[in-house]
C-alpha cells in the first residue's frame, strides 16, 4: 500500500489539516511483475526459436552428404557389395531422407512463428475452396463430397491462414482416403457465445483420450504405414491460430470422423 500525505489549505492559504491518500498498489505491482515475466518469456522463446532454426538449418548439409555418399556407394560400388550391404545402404538413405523431411517441417513450423502478421479481412470460404481445389488437383481420382458454407469472413493474415487451411483440409482429405462417400465440410458455429469455424470430415477419426497429443509437434495418432505424415501440420495450425488470438480444438471418434474447431481474435472480434 502506498500512502501519500499532503497538507490541505483553505482558499486563503491557511492549513486545514493533513490529508492521507492510501492506495492499494499491490495489484499494479503484480501486473508489472506479470508483464516483466511475460516479456522475459517471450525473449527466451524467440532466442530458442532462432536457435532451433539455425540448428535445423545447419543439419541439412551433413545430411545431404550422408544421403549423397550412400547413393554414390550404391551406384559405383554395387558389384563390391552383397545384397545385405546394399540393403543396409538403402536403409541409410531412407533414414537420411526421412530426417531431411523432419528438418524441413521444423523449418517451416519455425517460419510460421517468425513471419510478420498482416491483419485484414479475409474471405475464409474462399480460402477453404482454394485449399480443396489444390488437394483435388493433386489427387484428381479422389471423389470427395465438399460442403463449404459461403460468405464466411474473418480477420487475419491471408497467407498464414492459407497455411492453416491447407493443413486442416489436407488432414480431412488424407484421413477420408479409405472411406467410401468421403465428405469434407467447412462452416461456422456458435459455442458458448463464441463464434468458431470448423473443418469436419467423416474419415478415420481418432480416440478423444489422446486429443491433447494432436497439436504437439511430431505427435501422431495413426501409423505412417496407414496414413503418411510427420505430425507437424496441427502444430503449425495451433501456432497460426494462437498468433491470431484464437484457440483450436478437436472432436473425433474412431472410424466416425473428426471436427477441428478454431476461433480468431476471440477477445476483440470487432477490433
Ligand atoms: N482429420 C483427421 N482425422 C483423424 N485424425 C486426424 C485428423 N487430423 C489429424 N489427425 C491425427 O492427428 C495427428 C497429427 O496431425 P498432423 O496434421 O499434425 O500430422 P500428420 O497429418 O500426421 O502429418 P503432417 O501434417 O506433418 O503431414 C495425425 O497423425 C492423426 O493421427
Ligand atoms: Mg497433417
Amino acid at each position: 500500500v502506498s500512502i501519500t500525505r499532503s497538507l490541505v489549505y483553505d482558499s486563503l492559504g491557511k492549513p486545514l489539516g493533513v490529508s492521507k491518500i492510501a492506495r492499494d498498489i499491490t495489484h499494479i505491482r503484480a501486473q508489472q511483475n506479470l508483464l516483466a515475466a511475460k516479456n522475459a518469456a517471450d525473449a527466451a522463446n524467440r532466442e530458442l526459436e532462432s536457435f532451433s532454426y539455425s540448428v535445423a538449418h545447419d543439419l541439412r548439409a551433413p545430411l545431404r552428404s550422408i544421403d549423397g555418399f550412400s547413393q554414390t556407394l550404391l551406384e559405383d560400388y554395387a558389384e563390391k557389395l552383397d545384397a545385405d550391404g546394399q540393403k543396409s545402404l538403402s536403409f541409410i538413405r531412407e533414414s537420411a531422407q526421412h530426417m531431411a523431411r523432419l528438418i524441413d517441417d521444423m523449418l517451416a513450423l519455425s517460419r510460421v512463428s517468425r513471419s510478420d502478421l498482416h491483419r485484414r479481412s479475409v474471405d475464409l470460404s474462399a480460402l477453404a475452396r482454394a485449399a480443396v481445389s489444390r488437394l483435388q488437383g493433386g489427387d484428381p481420382e479422389r471423389n470427395v463430397g465438399v460442403v463449404i458454407q459461403e460468405g464466411l469472413l474473418g480477420e487475419g493474415d491471408p497467407r498464414l491462414l492459407a497455411v492453416a487451411f491447407d493443413n486442416l483440409f489436407g488432414n480431412a482429405w488424407k484421413f477420408t482416403a479409405k472411406r467410401d462417400g468421403a465428405r469434407v465440410e467447412f462452416g461456422c458455429t456458435s459455442q458458448d457465445s463464441v463464434q468458431a469455424y470448423f473443418v469436419r470430415d467423416n474419415g478415420a477419426g481418432f480416440d478423444m483420450a489422446f486429443s491433447d497429443k494432436l497439436f504437439g509437434a511430431f505427435q501422431r495418432l495413426h501409423a505412417v504405414a496407414e496414413f503418411d505424415g510427420t505430425g507437424v501440420g496441427l502444430a503449425t495450425v495451433k501456432r497460426i491460430v494462437s498468433r491470431h488470438g484464437g484457440r483450436v480444438w478437436a472432436e473425433g471418434r474412431v472410424n466416425h470422423g473428426a471436427t477441428f474447431f478454431f476461433t480468431l481474435y476471440e477477445e476483440d472480434p470487432l477490433a
